[in-house]
C-alpha cells in the first residue's frame, strides 16, 4: 500500500503540471480543424482504393493466431493497443485491461483492424510487482519483445496508438511496437487510460519519438472509467470520433 500512495503522489502531482488531455472523463476533447483534416484526408485515400487493392490486402497477426490471420476487409484503420488486465490500481482483479474495452470499441466505431501490443515476457499479475518491472523497465530504457507482428502495416494510413500510463510514461512495449514499424506519413491518433496522469506529456513524446508521422491531440479517460464504460463515456469516445470526422 505504501508503494501505492509513493507512485500516486508522484504521478498526481505531476497530472496537475502536464496533463493536456484530461479532465472531465466522460468529455470528449476539442478537436482541432487541421486534425479533421488530416484524418478526412487519410479517409479520403481510403475511398478512392480499388476492389483490387482491398483484396490483397490482409492480417494483423499475433502470436497467438499467427497462421490464420484477422480477416481483414481492406480498412486502412489500425488500432494498436497495450493493455494488462490482472490486478490493477483502482480496480482490483480485471478480466480485460481498461484501455483494451475503449481500444475495442474504437475499432468497432471506426471499423479499424486491430492489433494487441503484447510482450513475450507477460508482465506480473501482481499490481506491485508490476510496478516494480516496469520503473526498472523505463530506467532501463528497456525494448521488451513482443508477440507477433502487424504484417501488413503499410495497408493503414491511420493508426490509434492506445496505452496505459506507466511512470508517467508510455510502457516501455509501446516503444518497441513504434520501433517496429515504419510511420513514414501516417496520422496517429493517440489514446490512454490513466489514475491521475493524463496523458502525461505522451502525445508530445510520440510526436517527438515518430517524427515523419503526423501525431494528433488524443484522449485521455481514467482507467476506472473506462473499465466500467458507461453509456455516457461510450457517447463522449463517439463525440471524440464524430470531431476527428469518423
Ligand atoms: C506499472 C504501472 C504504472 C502506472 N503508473 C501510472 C502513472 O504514472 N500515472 C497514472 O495516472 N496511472 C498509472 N498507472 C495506472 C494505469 O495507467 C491505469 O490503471 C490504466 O488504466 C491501466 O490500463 P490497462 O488496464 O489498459 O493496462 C499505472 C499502472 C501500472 C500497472
Amino acid at each position: 500500500m505504501k508503494k501505492i500512495v509513493k507512485l500516486f503522489c508522484a504521478v498526481l502531482l505531476s497530472a496537475a503540471l502536464t496533463a493536456c488531455g484530461s479532465g472531465e472523463p466522460t468529455s470528449a476533447p476539442s478537436v482541432a480543424d487541421s486534425d479533421k483534416a488530416a484524418v478526412q484526408e487519410k479517409l479520403n485515400k481510403q475511398g478512392g482504393k480499388t476492389d483490387e487493392t482491398k483484396a490483397d490486402e490482409n492480417t494483423v497477426t499475433t502470436q497467438a493466431d499467427a497462421e490464420t490471420p484477422t480477416d481483414s476487409d481492406g480498412t486502412n484503420i489500425l488500432v494498436a493497443y497495450f493493455s494488462r488486465a490482472d490486478e490493477n490500481y483502482n480496480v482490483g482483479t480485471i478480466d480485460k485491461g481498461n484501455t483494451q474495452i475503449v481500444a475495442e470499441y474504437i475499432a468497432d466505431e471506426v471499423g479499424a483492424d486491430s492489433f494487441h501490443i503484447e510482450t513475450v515476457t507477460p508482465y506480473p499479475a501482481d499490481y506491485d510487482e508490476c510496478c516494480d518491472v516496469a520503473k526498472q523497465e523505463l530506467a532501463d530504457k528497456a525494448r521488451p519483445e513482443l508477440n507477433g507482428t502487424v504484417d501488413n502495416m503499410e495497408q493503414y494510413d491511420i493508426v490509434f496508438l492506445c496505452y496505459p500510463i506507466w511512470w508517467g510514461d508510455m510502457p516501455m512495449a509501446v516503444y518497441t511496437f513504434m520501433d517496429s514499424y515504419d510511420f513514414s506519413d501516417k496520422v496517429v491518433i493517440p489514446f490512454n487510460t490513466h489514475e491521475g496522469s493524463g496523458e502525461s506529456g505522451t502525445c508530445s513524446a510520440i510526436g517527438s519519438y515518430l517524427p515523419d508521422a503526423q501525431v494528433l491531440d488524443g484522449m485521455a479517460i481514467q482507467g476506472k472509467t473506462a473499465q466500467e464504460f458507461s453509456s455516457d463515456t461510450q457517447q463522449s469516445v463517439r463525440d471524440w470520433l464524430d470531431g476527428l470526422g469518423f
